[in-house]
């Protein structure tokens, strides 16, 4: 007998914002900034922002309701969760098992996996081995951020980014692939470009200068840099590891941090923005939350159809980047 290895498809995708909306206009009220400035050195143009008290599995648990309908699936059978998040609701129990109670199932695995703005690509791509492996038959995967909790209102240069939401999508087994390949990038030599430096075991003391470290920092130019050109070489690597030429993809379904990267991956592959999913004006960096929300904006207004080709990266701290080559 010989075996088979099964492949993972998008059997049904859910996304879910907070109600509050905070413009680029608010902003000029709260930090020396424009909305001029913030559109054309990022795109954006507002966010949302959890309330006071809703936490990232809040916003988590809509987004897996709606991924569950979209897939026709009940609770009981979801048999995998894995949850990418860099801003979880406490140190423990882990997101993906506070969703699981939340959505009333019982007794599967189910974990969180943190990688900055790429986590969800990290917990798909586990995901997909889980299915193709057998292990799974019903993957729950999510991308759900309160980055809200950790910017610092006074510093502009972060203020402006950044934004609040969740993802998800439902994996089924198929006989043809679903996800043909994901690619995972890790390089932690930049670890000081991009970070969130508290934690249980570092502890929450004051810095040098006296602040408390609470919030992120970001050599945003730096990163920047580091993200066109990261961005760009795993677009290579992706298609190259399919055989593709980059004429093949249908869409693509950036990381949402910065306008002026989505372009340049786009330039990258010969694709005009008529064919990239774009939501940053609308939501700015959501982290692990920004690749399934625009999927699922994607999926909903009918642009991306059943069939289609199409490329998922992403890019964070770390630094982390990904990318998934998924037939829809
Ligand atoms: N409003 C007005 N002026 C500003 C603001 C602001 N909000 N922020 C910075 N400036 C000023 C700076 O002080 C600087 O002024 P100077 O020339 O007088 O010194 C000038 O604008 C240019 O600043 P830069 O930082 O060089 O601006 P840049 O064009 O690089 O844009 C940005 C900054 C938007 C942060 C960009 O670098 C970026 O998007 N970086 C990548 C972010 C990213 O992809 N992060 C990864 C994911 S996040 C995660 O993992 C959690």
């Amino acid at each position: 007998m010989t075996f088979k290895l099964k492949h993972s498809r998008i059997a049904g995708t859910g996304s879910h914002l907070p109600e509050k909306v905070l413009t680029n206009t608010d902003l000029e009220k709260m930090v020396e900034t424009s909305d001029q400035w913030i559109q054309e050195r990022t795109g954006i143009r507002e966010r949302h922002i959890a309330a006071q008290g809703e936490t990232t599995v809040d916003l988590a648990v809509p987004a897996a309701r709606r991924a569950m309908q979209a897939a026709g699936v009940e609770p009981d059978e979801i048999d995998f969760i894995i949850f990418g998040t860099c801003t979880p609701d406490q140190v423990f129990p882990n997101c993906g098992a506070l969703l699981q109670d939340r959505l009333g199932i019982r007794n599967c695995p189910a974990v969180s996996v943190e990688a900055a703005c790429s986590s969800f690509i990290y917990a798909l791509s586990i995901a997909d081995k889980f299915i193709r492996l057998g292990e799974a038959k019903c993957a729950l995967v999510v991308g759900a951020e309160t980055l809200s909790r950790i910017v610092d209102w006074t510093d502009r240069s972060t203020a402006i980014l950044f934004g609040d939401g969740a993802g998800a999508v439902v994996l089924k087994p198929a006989d043809e692939p679903g996800i043909l390949s994901t690619h995972l990038h890790t390089d932690g030599f930049y670890k000081d470009l991009l970070y969130c430096p508290v934690g249980p075991s570092k502890g929450f003391h004051a810095d040098e200068s006296g602040r408390m470290p609470l919030f992120i920092h970001m050599a945003g130019n730096e990163v920047f840099k580091i993200a066109v050109k990261s961005l760009g070489s795993i677009v290579d690597e992706t298609l190259a590891a399919n055989g593709l030429d980059k004429s093949a993809i249908d869409w693509l379904v950036p990381h949402q941090a910065n306008i002026r990267i989505i372009q340049a991956t786009a330039k990258k592959l010969d694709m005009p923005m008529e064919k990239v999913i774009v939501t940053v004006a609308e939501h700015g960096n959501t982290s692990s939350a920004s690749v399934p929300l625009a999927l699922d904006a994607g999926v909903r207004d009918g642009r991306i159809k059943r069939g289609q080709l199409l490329l998922l990266e992403a890019f964070g701290g770390g630094l982390t980047w990904g990318s998934a080559l998924i037939r829809y």
